[in-house]
């Protein structure tokens, strides 16, 4: 593959990290991360191969929706430092390769925002109609996204006598879009950022923004999508678009539009829940059929791929038995799911921090077709805090080391917004520092896999096909690239077992590209002998390759 014809579109082989400034390592001591910390720990990063940070949100906040609610879309919150702080580590980041996408959550302000605050005080107010109101909630009942926690997604306003829509909580009032100044806005947000450096944004929440009923442009719902990729490209044409859509694959076409209208990667959720349904299984056919199905698309376009982020495990994609099946397993008490859809749990202690499980399900991580992406402290394993915490029981503090608060602050814990993981998740058994000086580690196996799949640029490029193995718990998939071929094969169960591969044409040579340690000698290509939660990377190519 050559890398002048590909690098432009460099999010397709992307290793993405994603963290919570607040979060990964305070460097002045009152209990928040911040970006002077980050920056000090972007080399930590580069270590582990990552080529994409993507940032949860930092700007200003009343943090009732851990920064997804945004009161001024132009700063930072002060906590967290300041705007120089800001380009100082999108500029580290860049200095060793690294790119920086950050997240745009456009759908809805803070209701401290003070367009929001001036939109409530009158219905004459200039900011009114960048809000969405109604003299009544429209009568068709809307699928709730927080139940439980909400129970409609209109808020009736005393003052101003109308109600206004939140897709999401109460205090997060939908913009209007059909609102051309409201688009503008928009425009400026995006424009400021990428003038700051960032490489681009996950956009938070796509398919509100241009499926409401009533309110995008019914004519035409993704004009409103197509404009942002359109200032996007003006801007900075290599700026890239990564979308949090969570439909199935065929519903997610739309949104990438044609030939790089709308967004340019997604994240792949229903891959994620049916490798859960896999894994709880033991079996791999939910993942070899979800591949099978899983539509192409062009060039420019890709998935990208994930075990755990921020939020709940979510399994909404899955049918109700399919659903209960993976709570059974991975969430067997009832304070550890969330809304009835998802798990409020790190990927360690759902297999239970064995170290067989977990190299498999990252080692499928890697190979699946698609750009990886890691949720900070899932490389070391760490643990859940307690579940009372909703969401935020995967979103404790960064442990960098064996110290009490795991090195992610010199504070006393009081100061903490959140706990540092107690018992065997503790620091002093989970770090980074001392997993990085043991070739043995999670950290360290992660490390590899980066490595390899960043060598092994067919993995994202090449055409997928789905072998069949001859054995239901065996997952031997295959990407080609030109010339060159990657397979994979996976054991999802606690078996050994041996699984029959397509044979190889002619004039070509096997190379192994990574196994699972212990693995025994191999013989015949076509017949692969794994141990339990067992796997084997190749890669495939003209024997002049070898003899070169
Ligand atoms: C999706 C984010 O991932 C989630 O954390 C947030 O609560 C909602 N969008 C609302 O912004």
């Amino acid at each position: 593959m050559n890398p002048a014809d590909t690098s432009d579109l460099w999010w397709r082989t992307a290793v993405f990290y994603c963290l919570d400034v607040e979060t990964f390592q305070d460097s002045d001591g009152d209990g928040h991360g911040d970006f002077a910390g980050l920056t000090r720990r972007i080399d930590d990063l580069d270590a582990l191969g990552v080529t994409c940070i993507w940032l949860m949100p930092f700007q200003p906040t009343p943090e009732r929706d851990d920064g997804y609610d945004i009161s001024d879309f132009y700063s930072v919150d002060r906590r967290f430092g300041d705007l120089g702080r800001v380009v100082e580590a999108i500029r580290v980041a860049h200095d060793r390769g690294i790119r920086v996408v950050i997240d745009l959550v456009v759908n809805h302000t803070s209701d401290r925002h003070p367009w929001f605050v001036s939109a409530r005080r009158s219905r004459t107010s200039r900011f009114r109609d960048y809000y969405v109101w109604r003299d009544r909630p429209p009568r068709k009942k809307e699928q709730l996204v927080f139940p439980g926690e909400e129970t409609s997604m209109w808020e009736y306003d005393e003052r101003t006598e109308q109600y206004f829509r939140h897709s999401f909580y109460r205090h997060q009032p939908d913009l209007n879009f059909a609102n051309p100044e409201v688009r503008s806005e928009v425009a400026r947000i995006i424009g400021f950022w990428l003038k700051l450096g960032v490489d681009g944004f996950r956009v938070d929440a796509v398919p509100f923004l241009v499926t409401r009923e009533g309110i995008a442009d019914e004519q035409d719902p993704h004009s409103f999508l197509r404009e942002v990729r359109r200032f996007v490209n003006r801007r900075e044409a290599s700026a890239m678009l990564l979308g949090e859509v969570g439909l199935a694959h065929q519903e997610q076409l739309d949104y990438f539009g044609d030939e790089g209208t709308e967004l340019d990667l997604q994240f792949d959720f229903l891959t994620t829940a049916k490798l859960f349904l896999a894994l709880s299984r033991q079996q791999a056919t939910p993942l070899a059929e979800v591949l099978a199905s899983r539509p192409t698309v062009d060039a420019r376009h890709g998935w990208a791929i994930f075990l755990r982020h921020h939020d709940e495990l979510n399994l909404g994609l899955l049918d109700d038995a399919e659903k209960e099946e993976v709570f059974a397993r991975f969430a067997p008490d009832e304070d550890q799911r969330i809304y009835g859809r998802g798990i409020i749990r790190r990927l360690a202690p759902m297999l239970e921090s064995d170290p067989r499980r977990l190299r498999l399900a990252y080692s499928l991580l890697f190979s699946l077709p698609g750009a990886p992406m890691i949720f900070y402290g899932e490389e070391i394993g760490m643990g859940e805090l307690s579940t009372d915490l909703g969401r935020g029981a995967v979103r404790g503090p960064m442990q960098w080391d064996a110290g009490p608060l795991g090195g992610f602050t010199t504070s006393t814990p009081s100061k903490l917004r959140r706990p540092v993981a107690g018992g065997a998740y503790a620091p002093a058994h989970v770090n980074v520092h001392d997993q990085r000086r043991d070739p043995e580690s999670l950290w360290s196996f992660i490390a590899t896999l980066a490595s390899r799949y960043r060598s092994t640029p067919e993995i994202a490029w090449g055409d997928l096909h789905v072998q069949d193995p001859g054995d239901p718990r065996v997952l031997a998939h295959q990407t080609t690239y030109g010339d060159v071929t990657f397979i994979a094969v996976h054991n999802l169960s606690a078996e050994p077992v041996t699984a029959r591969l397509e044979p190889l044409a002619e004039g070509r040579t096997v190379t192994v590209l990574l196994e699972s340690s212990g693995s025994a000698p191999q013989g015949e290509h076509t017949e692969q002998l794994l141990d339990g939660y067992g796997f084997r990377w190749f890669r495939v190519s003209p024997d002049a390759w070898s003899a070169a």
